[in-house]
């Protein structure tokens, strides 16, 4: 497969171009060669003309996709070339696998439990996948194999997080967005966390950052894994989290500003405005929005803020596809002055 040979201190400009020109292959992991980069880039003609070496090198796919991979190979044992098409990505979270079953599938239930089963030894549950429903944003899971539970303990980003998918929402696939956001705070920012669920954004910033949270969270039952999950992680953590059970738009009202606010708002929620309103120096929205309208998403932000009165620059960046040409997105909002 292609890489593209560049001197370390280019690379992080060489692979922004890349990524722009859409000929950066995200799926491989970048690898070093003295003081090179070797980059994963797509066959095209176009790499040629960029003035640096193009190599031939077997570069190793990312993880989470090589576990798909390892599935996939595992049931071209069982399945048709055919109805390999039709598998879809899956999770683990905890001791618990997590998969969308099309109906195609159906009838391939066993042989795909006997895949993950094969690629990863320790489950001890697998469950289909259903929709997410309600305020909550709960999904509707049916366990296919296993022990009859959907609680279990998901480690991430040097957090233990507490999680029981009947009752609270919860997606291990932010997880490196979670990592982003710990990377931005600084030591000693107050910051606001509304709809914050069991409390994996601020269990892992507060493991890695001096800080002061305050979340808020609606669902009952998320409220109280939340506060189970200060208590697990309590050792690791070197900021303060204060959790209040309540709804976002009666309590955020009676808080202070913050330094920063990040909103995982529920799909379908306007929070706009109220988050805006209480962030001093950034905003991080969170949205899905269709690929179309993201320039209009950005404009609607930069009008609250001028009806708010505040200066902002707003960058939004894609998060996650949900469905075609629809993803969930992040709003970075700079709030000047
Ligand atoms: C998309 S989930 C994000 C949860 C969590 N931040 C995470 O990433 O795992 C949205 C959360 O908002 C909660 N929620 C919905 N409406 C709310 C409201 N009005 N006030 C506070 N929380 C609310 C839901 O129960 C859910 O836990």
């Amino acid at each position: 497969m292609p890489v593209l040979k560049v001197p370390k201190r280019e690379a992080e400009p060489v692979k922004r171009k890349l990524k722009k020109l859409n000929l950066y292959d995200g799926k491989r992991r970048p690898g070093i060669e003295g003081d090179f980069v070797l980059l994963p880039i797509f066959e095209d003609e176009t790499v040629y003309s960029l003035g640096y070496e193009v190599l031939d090198i077997e570069l190793p796919l990312r993880p989470e996709r090589q576990i798909y991979k390892n599935l996939e190979s595992v049931l071209a044992e069982r399945l048709t070339p055919e109805e390999l098409k039709h598998l879809r990505r899956y999770d683990v979270i905890g001791d618990i696998a997590v998969i969308q079953i099309p109906p195609e599938l159906e009838h391939r239930v066993d042989d795909i439990v006997w895949g993950l089963r094969k690629v990863h030894p320790f489950l001890k549950v697998v469950a289909k996948k259903g929709f997410h429903e309600g305020a909550f944003r709960i999904r509707d899971y049916s366990i296919i194999w296993g022990e009859k539970r959907l609680e279990t303990v998901h480690k991430e980003n040097g957090v233990e997080i507490k999680v029981d998918l009947s009752k609270a929402f919860f997606n291990p696939r932010m997880k490196g967005e979670r990592y982003r956001l710990a990377q931005l705070v600084r030591d000693g920012e107050r910051i606001l966390i509304p709809f914050a669920g069991v409390l994996p954004y601020a269990l892992v910033i507060a493991r890695y950052r001096k800080v002061k949270i305050t979340a808020v969270e609606l669902n009952r039952e998320a409220y109280e894994l939340g506060l189970e999950n200060i208590e697990l992680n309590r050792k690791r953590l070197k900021g303060e989290i204060e959790f209040i059970h309540g709804d976002a738009f009666e309590v955020l009202p009676e808080l202070p500003t913050y330094d920063r606010v990040i909103s995982p708002t529920p799909r379908g929620v306007d929070a706009l405005a109220l988050t805006l309103s209480k962030a001093e120096r950034w905003l991080h929205y969170y949205d899905f929005v269709h690929e179309a309208e993201i320039e209009d998403f950005r404009r609607r932000i930069i009008e609250e803020c001028s009806r708010q009165g505040k200066d902002c620059e707003v960058r939004v960046k894609k998060v996650s596809d949900f469905k075609p040409h629809v993803f969930k997105v992040c709003a970075d909002v700079r709030i000047k002055g």
